[in-house]
């Protein structure tokens, strides 16, 4: 038996094949005939369940806003929706038009969004329902002049930022000035700059960084303390955003993140001010629940390192290259069973090199694995958030296809 810490129920090998949602990915890949993500709808219900327990574990009103920047699979999104567990933070027009088409009504919307043009508010104009985060004076003044009478969310800067261990990258609040949300010394401003404006400012909103795992979770219960500062200046508080940033483990050394401590810290901070949670995540609920198959088109060593490329690069899954973010390559089919194929002594360290002809183009560095050929598939765990959705035609490489197991 090898203990894989990426194993579940439905991620595991059957026979030395890796199966996802009881379908044989390398078969699937093969059929799929190019790169192709594999989202297990079983598992985003699994991590929505979780999270929605969790909240309601600290006695407040609580919703799941999903941010769909993460993962946008029209077929995905549709299955959330029919989950009744979610609804959708967008950040876009289009991003809001595409919850709506795939089956979201505009009471469930919330929008949180960044450099905003009045091209955007004009779409919003249109939507009453749709709940709207500000994050600049500007945005505040051009929102009255459009939408007077308009109950608002403000989203604050506490300056303190939160991310997948010390990756800086991921941090979207913290000691170096960041374009989101307002700051403390400016709230006050912001506050008299609504009322004057007429609208109706109702709650506070803050996002500080993705990927935060256990331990990280003292210095987010400081992010909570600061804002509930900002909270206690609104006139009519009734509803304060966490923003998301859940992490999920990306190596064996990570764990889960104890849902029972973030409850703890949100009931701590909240309990007892009257204002509903809501927590916006996208990785906690698709990243884990996807991968990425990809085929090697070489497997050959240079100087001392031995290579696989395969057929898909950073254009398909850009986190492990732009933001440091390690990546689990894990071969579809074993040559032996697992614990034979897996054993420290029949591991090789290889370099997983992507398609691009770019030098960071390369998803994993000397990690140990078990021998794999030309033609062989391989998949990237981690790949259901911020890989699809960020994917670009780099080098005319195009795209993936998608596919929902269900
Ligand atoms: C405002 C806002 N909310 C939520 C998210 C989702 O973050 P995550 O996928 O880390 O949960 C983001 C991500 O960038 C964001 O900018």
């Amino acid at each position: 038996m090898v203990d894989f810490w990426w194993a579940r129920p439905d991620l595991r090998y059957v026979g030395g094949r890796l199966h996802l949602a009881g379908t044989d990915l390398a078969q699937a890949a093969a059929a799929a005939g190019g790169p192709a993500f594999f989202y297990s709808g079983a598992r985003v219900l699994d991590n929505l369940r979780r999270l929605r327990a969790a909240l309601d574990s600290t006695g407040l009103d609580g919703a799941i806003r999903y941010a769909m920047k993460a993962n946008r699979f029209a077929p995905l999104l549709t299955w959330m929706k029919l989950s009744g567990l979610c609804g959708i933070d967008a950040c876009s027009p289009a991003e809001v038009r595409h919850a709506v088409q795939s089956g979201f009504r505009t009471g469930d919307i919330s929008y949180t969004a960044t450099s905003v043009s009045d091209a955007d508010l004009a779409v919003l104009a249109r939507q009453p329902d749709i709940w709207i985060n500000a994050d600049s004076l500007s945005m505040i003044r051009r929102l009255g002049r459009l939408m007077p009478g308009r109950a608002i969310g403000i989203r604050v800067n506490p300056a303190l930022g939160v991310g997948y261990g010390e990756n800086q990258l991921l941090r979207y609040s913290g000691d170096r000035t960041s374009k989101f949300g307002i700051y403390r010394e400016q709230f006050p401003e912001a506050l008299a700059l609504a009322r004057e404006v007429g609208l109706s400012v109702e709650g506070i909103h803050f996002h500080v960084g993705c990927g935060y795992l256990n331990g990280q979770l003292e210095a987010w219960g400081q992010v909570l303390r600061e804002c509930r500062w900002f909270l206690e200046q609104v006139d009519r508080p009734r509803l304060v955003n966490l923003g998301g940033g859940l992490g999920v483990p990306h190596v064996a050394t990570d764990q889960p993140l104890d849902l029972d401590r973030w409850a703890g810290l949100i009931r701590n901070a909240f309990a007892g001010l009257g204002v509903a949670v809501w927590v916006e995540p996208g990785d906690y609920i698709v990243k884990d629940a996807g991968l990425l198959m990809l085929q090697v088109t070489l497997a050959e060593r240079k100087r001392n390192t031995l290579f696989y490329g395969v057929d898909g690069g950073f254009n398909l899954a850009i986190e492990p290259a732009f933001y440091s973010l390690p990546c689990e390559p894990v071969p579809a089919v074993l040559g032996a069973e697992p614990a034979i194929a897996w054993a420290p002594d029949a591991l090789t360290p290889a370099t997983i090199a992507g398609n691009i002809n770019e030098a960071l183009d390369l998803f994993a560095q000397d990690v140990p694995l078990p021998a794999m050929r030309e033609g062989d598939y391989l998949a990237l765990l981690n790949a259901g958030g911020y890989a699809a959705a960020m994917g670009s035609n780099h080098c005319m490489r195009g795209t993936a296809t998608e596919h929902l197991l269900v």
